[in-house]
């Protein structure tokens, strides 16, 4: 079977795709796939390389824009090859985190308040009061994304930013940072991330040694299944295919809330597949090696 990795591309998850797709290509190689690899940062080049390839799936590896959010998804579509993860509806919905919520929200799954605004709004009034989260509304891997507790804060984020960007201004839970794998409709294990300082951005993400994975995180157990149950739920309702991670915070001093203090962030349909990377640990601490955890998403790939 001719496997194509698809990866790079021109989200600013540029960087972290290029390591899922050498992970994922070389654990292909490994179980004997014919492999070709795509790595540009051009789309239309990528779609040109694609059909000249034409391989029998696409495993896709790509993270962020136009890899992640239906736009890839669509073209293999409509050119009849089958590409592992989820399809266009889901992989739309789940890329943009203001739709996720509210879809969510209607099935009893409780996230953050949350406001969208221009940037430039913001400037001219902070709408919430302080801590909060200021995300882009459409983007990954904590790129843009700045906790507000003081006004150096503020400064950070407008410094050379484009004020006409729509993000999302989030109340600010404090706590445990957790993460849940679902692959087939089935949620893996609950993982808590604890950076050795600050907040588990880009940084903490992807440099080794600089967090804390706690598998299985250790939490009162109705909170423990309520994250497995919201991530399956969050797969579920989008529709997602293969794959899927969601993120979450708990805060024990919330513990009387609706939800015992746990609160869905947003879910990743093309996770990460670097070494350090949360859905394969997972996968692997269920059973799975990684390769044939890169396996099962190619049996599972469909146009
Ligand atoms: N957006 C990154 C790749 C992740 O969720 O793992
Ligand atoms: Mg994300």
């Amino acid at each position: 079977k001719k496997v194509l990795v698809l990866c790079g591309g021109n989200s600013s998850e540029r960087s972290v795709s290029l390591v899922s797709g050498k992970a994922c290509a070389d654990a292909l190689r490994r179980l004997g796939y014919e492999v070709s690899v795509v790595d540009t940062d051009d789309m239309r080049d990528a779609v040109q390389q694609i059909l000249s390839i034409a391989p029998d799936v696409v495993f896709n590896a790509l993270h962020g824009r136009q890899g992640e959010d239906g736009c890839v998804q669509g073209f293999l579509n409509l050119v009849g090859l089958p590409y592992t993860h989820s399809g266009v509806m889901a992989s739309a919905v789940a890329m943009d985190k203001v739709a996720t919520k509210q879809l969510l929200a209607g099935v009893g799954v409780p996230s953050p308040g949350g406001i969208t605004c221009t940037l430039s709004a913001l400037r001219e009034k902070e709408l919430m009061a302080r801590p909060y989260v200021v995300k882009p509304v459409c983007d990954g891997s904590s790129k843009g994304v700045v906790i507000v507790q003081s006004g150096e804060d503020l400064d950070a984020l407008f410094g050379d930013a484009d004020l006409a960007q729509e993000v999302l201004v989030e109340e600010f839970i404090a706590g445990h940072e957790l993460t849940v794998g679902v692959m087939e409709g089935k949620a893996f294990a609950v993982t808590e991330l604890k950076p050795e300082s600050g907040w588990y951005d880009f940084e903490a993400k992807y440099t080794a040694g600089k967090t804390l994975h706690l598998l299985p995180a250790s939490l009162p157990p109705v909170v423990y299944q309520a994250a497995l149950r919201h991530a399956e739920q969050a797969h579920a309702v989008l529709g997602c295919r293969g794959i899927s991670r969601s993120d979450f915070r708990y805060d024990p001093a919330r513990e009387n809330d609706e939800n015992h203090g746990l609160y869905f962030l947003e879910i990743n349909t093309q996770p990460g597949m670097t070494e350090l990377s949360l859905a394969p640990e997972q996968a692997i601490y269920c059973g799975y090696t990684f390769d044939t955890f890169v396996d099962r998403l190619v049996q599972l790939a469909q146009v």
